[in-house]
């Protein structure tokens, strides 16, 4: 959306009148809102005239002081910061809440932001009978019932790669680590021992590395390990455009017998548990290395271990693995993974407790995704990245659209909907349409042309009496 410093623009004619508005909001209880003023946010008071601050018109069913927020888990600043800017409602709280307390608070507010601690089961979300939307503020959704949210119209975001260049740049650490042994040279300084060997340290140029996954991180380290004067190659089931001189090479196979350094970068899926195992590593070169920032189950770790003591692999980073603590504390043990204890006995290998993307731009980056999709589903219902609705947008409707409103009807993906849906949305000049599903779930979204406030009200009122409705909202 366009902010108020772009385009800021001095207009010299009237205000548009608030009070139809007024009278709609008031006897339409539109969405899950509560009844409040319409505001027509565009326009400000400055300097004594009024101003539009947008091109883009600010759709919203209610006044944003309207929208409450509870925002759980400290969220990262810059998520508050962009609510707050928006004048909605927000409660900040530095912890998670038990089960019991979140169902009574969570009933009161139509946006929740949370990370992993809290779980939004189907019991909590049950109780939360305003709730539009989640923001999960970090990567992962398994924390939230997104099948019941979805069924219930409840959309889901988060922010899956906001934290790529904090894993690809823990990855070249790690291989500059790995090529100089520096881990265990430093870990003989903590225990008093000189040990100054340059046998079996490299330097990285030169050398080839090879990629499995060329995502979001996959990507960004191919970029980086070419500046420091690395080949790369890299293996991916889709065809991608290689960045820089990087080549993609037909198979798995082809990759494991080119690199000096293999690095993992795919998602957890059946086709990737286990995908380097001792078969795989079989293949590998003499002397190379392994490194696996992606997912705890795609390397299987025993054969690795056996291939460290048989000299095979010379060194190995790990960041992820198939059990992970909950929490902080001693808990690298065979209690954890049946290998842990022989794991830690090896040497160059550096095992790091699933630090990829923590750093402080990571979840920085996380507040502002997360906030801008939760504002722009509120204001415009654009469901573009969320986890659990088909993805649905329409441009943005200008200010010289002034009649104009936006239906959105999410609702069961049953056969015969859309004939009843046109059949009230067809009276009316439908400007732009679009409406996809996932799984059980569709979502409709239309800009109708030309309709006051009685029209508004009566397009409301069919769409929630047909039977597949889940929810319906009206953005003006
Ligand atoms: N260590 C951490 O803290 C951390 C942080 C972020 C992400 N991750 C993990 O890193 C991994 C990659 O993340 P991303 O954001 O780059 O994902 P992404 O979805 O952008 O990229 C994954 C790539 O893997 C490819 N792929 C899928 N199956 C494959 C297969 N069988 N063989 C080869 N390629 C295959 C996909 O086509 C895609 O290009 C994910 O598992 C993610 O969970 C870890």
């Amino acid at each position: 959306m366009t902010s108020a410093l772009d385009v800021t623009e001095a207009l010299d004619i009237e205000p548009p009148t608030t009070e139809l508005a007024r009278r709609v909001s008031s006897s339409l209880d539109l969405s899950t809102s509560p009844n409040g003023t319409f505001h027509p946010a565009s326009w400000v008071k400055g300097g004594g005239q009024l101003t539009r601050t947008s091109t883009n018109k600010q759709l919203k069913p209610f006044a944003t002081e309207d929208i409450k927020i509870l925002l759980l888990e400290n969220v990262n600043k810059t998520g508050l910061d962009r609510l707050e800017a928006q004048g909605y409602q927000v409660t900040f709280l530095k912890t998670s809440l038990p089960e019991d307390e979140l169902i009574a608070k969570i009933r009161d507010y139509h946006v929740i932001g949370i990370r992993s601690k809290t779980k939004l089961t189907s019991r909590v979300l049950r109780e939360a009978k305003n709730l539009i939307v989640i923001g999960c503020f970090c990567i992962g959704t398994n924390q939230v019932d997104t099948q019941y949210a979805a069924e219930h119209g409840i959309a889901v975001f988060n922010s899956p790669f906001s934290n790529s260049r904090s894993v690809a740049e823990l990855v070249i650490g790690e291989i500059i680590s790995l090529a100089r042994q520096l881990g265990d040279r430093s870990n003989e300084m903590h225990r008093g021992t000189w040990n100054k060997v340059s046998n079996g340290c490299w330097e990285i140029r030169g050398k080839t590395l090879g990629i499995i996954g060329y995502g979001h991180i996959g990507s960004q380290l191919s970029v980086l390990a070419e500046a420091f004067g690395m080949t790369v190659v890299f293996y991916d089931t889709v065809n991608l455009m290689a960045l820089g001189t990087a080549k993609q090479l037909p198979s798995l196979q082809a990759l494991l017998r080119t690199a000096d350094f293999v690095t993992c970068h795919v998602p957890e899926l059946p086709e990737t548990k286990n995908m380097i195992g001792r078969k795989e590593i079989e293949y590998m070169k003499e002397g190379s290395y392994l490194i696996n920032a992606s997912r705890g189950s795609v390397i299987e770790i025993p054969a690795l271990i056996d291939a460290m003591r048989a000299g095979k692999i010379a060194g190995a980073a790990l960041d992820v693995y198939p059990a992970e603590p909950g929490g902080n504390g001693d808990y690298f043990t065979n209690d954890l993974n049946p290998w842990a204890e022989d794991l830690r006995s090896l040497k160059n290998i550096i095992l790091t407790p699933h630090i990829g993307g923590s750093t402080e731009e990571a979840q920085s980056a996380i507040g502002i995704e997360v906030s801008e999709a939760l504002v722009r589903y509120v204001n415009e219902g654009s469901t573009l990245g969320a986890v659990n609705m088909p993805e649905v947008n329409l441009r943005s409707l200008t200010m010289d659209e002034a009649n104009h409103v936006r239906v959105i009807y999410i609702h069961r993906n049953i056969p015969g909907v859309l004939r009843g849906v046109n059949a009230i949305l067809g009276d009316h000049n439908v400007d732009k349409q679009m409406t996809d599903s996932r799984g059980d779930v569709a979502y409709l979204m239309a800009d109708i042309s030309d309709v006051n406030v009685t029209l508004i009200k009566d397009l409301y009122q069919r769409l929630e009496s047909l039977s597949s409705r889940i929810m319906t909202r009206v953005l003006y």
